[in-house]
């Protein structure tokens, strides 16, 4: 699965992802600036925190009752299309939209 992310200097890089691998563990593991993922991905920190541009499209599905709750507490603005990059599993669905990483996770 091809993921395609907006750094926070604006440029944007496409990973080749395993279907399955959140999009937190892969930008994480590729290095990429702008996503943290303190807590390994059990929805506990919001430090994996992306904005998902073209969400409304596709059949993306929505953020479950707990992840809701843990966006309350992302370093940077939440808005309509926030998510935890770890409980985004790399699927077709993601394919087309852009994680956008925010200034800061912290
Ligand atoms: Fe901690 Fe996603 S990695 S909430």
């Amino acid at each position: 699965v091809n993921l395609t992310y907006r750094l926070p200097d604006g440029t944007e890089r496409t990973l080749r992802v395993p279907a399955g691998t959140s999009a937190m563990r892969a930008a994480v593991d590729a290095g990429l600036p702008g996503i943290v993922g303190e807590c390994g991905g059990s929805m506990m920190c919001a430090t994996c925190h992306v904005y998902v541009e073209g969400a409304g499209r596709g059949d993306l599905e929505g953020p479950s009752e707990q992840e809701l709750a843990m966006l309350d507490f992302t370093a940077a603005e939440r808005r309509p299309h926030s998510r935890l990059g770890c409980q985004l599993p790399a699927s077709p669905a993601l394919e087309g939209l852009v994680l956008v990483l925010p200034e800061c996770q912290a």
